[in-house]
């Protein structure tokens, strides 16, 4: 099968497009034929060796796809030719990946399968964020750094559903105009105007409810600044490359909770509740409130141009490989 596979750590550049061996499953997986696969920030950190866990080479990197069942393990009853949203832990960016039975979604044969490779990491993390971390009720308002990006963006559309209200943080014009795009209510350009003060203004002095973080650096900080009381900073990612550090008097002098988010863990640890949550967002799209649309389509060859976008601070929106 032909497979993205990272032969040495280091530039997205080195990635090699080549023949590599089909995946044997074991009883309690799938074998997916890969109709789409989703492209994230942490392929791109995975591939440098920058990521937390650290791949000896040659791997396949990929942690999300949609696409069909063409065989499965003993223990496993899904029929084959079922449609199906796929977590792989490793190995996407193929044309065929095996993935564990209890991180399949079957969806019906009309869901779209650039949308259904889409789904998983930054709606799925986006969701737990807000649902499960930060508890954010209907009303109340929310802080989205990086809005423009992967987990940006989703964030912006699933608050919508949420009833929250929305403002976003971004870094250009262009970025701006796509977040209008998704609906959000405010938008700051914080790489221009002081993100606190800014937040301020919107807020009648009162601050955010919430905060997304996924970029890290000052921002972070500026955030915490600028929450309301009873505020939450959900602490998702550290795009930025800098992880702050911040000074704990500010938590208790503002009542606000810094959370941690880390999403893959969760789904290894409540696979029930990261079902519900899945079957929550399929539901979503089929009921036509969420409208997963992809901003950047490539193909195999281009993979590497999808993950130096994220390191050069210019991707927008989702990307993904079409098969
Ligand atoms: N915790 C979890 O479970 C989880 C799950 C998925 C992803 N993540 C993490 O979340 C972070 C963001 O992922 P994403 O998919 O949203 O990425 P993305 O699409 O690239 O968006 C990140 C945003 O961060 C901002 N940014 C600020 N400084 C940057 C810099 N030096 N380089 C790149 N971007 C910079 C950019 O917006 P502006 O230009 O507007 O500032 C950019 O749009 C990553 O660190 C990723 O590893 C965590």
């Amino acid at each position: 099968m032909k497979a993205v596979v990272c032969t040495q750590l280091g530039d997205p550049k080195l990635l090699e497009v080549k023949e590599y061996n089909k995946p044997n499953i074991s009883e309690n997986e799938v074998l997916i034929k890969v109709e789409a696969a989703g492209v994230n920030f942490p392929d791109a950190l995975l591939v440098q060796g920058k990521y937390q866990i650290v791949m000896e080479p040659p791997f396949v990197p990929g942690n999300e796809v949609c696409g069909y069942i063409e065989e499965i393990g003993e223990k496993v009853k899904l029929p084959i030719g079922t449609k199906v949203i796929g977590i792989p832990t490793i190995g996407g960016f193929a044309e065929y990946v095996s993935v564990n039975k209890n991180l399949v979604i079957p969806v019906n044969n009309e869901f779209d399968s650039l949308a259904g490779a889409s789904l998983p990491i930054n709606y799925g993390t986006s969701y737990y964020a807000l649902k499960r971390r930060a508890n954010a009720k209907n009303g109340e308002t929310l802080l989205v750094l990086g809005a423009s990006g992967g987990i940006g963006t989703a964030s912006i559309q699933l608050a919508k559903i949420m009833g929250l209200k929305i403002i976003s943080a971004v870094g250009s014009d262009e970025k701006a105009d796509y977040v209008k795009s998704l609906g959000s209510n405010e938008i700051i350009r914080y790489d221009k105007v002081d993100l606190k003060e800014a937040v301020k203004d919107l807020t009648e002095g009162k601050g955010v409810d919430i905060v997304i973080d996924p970029v890290g650096g000052n921002a972070t900080e500026q955030a915490l600044r600028a929450t309301a009381f009873n505020g939450r900073l959900l602490v998702i990612g550290f795009a930025n490359g800098e992880i702050p550090k911040i000074s704990l008097n500010l938590t208790l002098v503002k009542g606000v909770s810094i959370v941690g988010v880390w999403w893959g863990r969760w789904t290894n640890t409540s696979p029930h509740e990261t079902a519900e949550d899945f079957q929550e967002l399929v539901s979503y799209v089929n009921e036509g409130k969420l409208d997963i649309v992809p901003k950047n389509i490539f193909n195999l060859e281009q993979t590497y141009l999808a993950l130096e976008s994220f390191l050069s601070r210019k991707n927008i929106g989702k990307s993904v490989i079409k098969f």
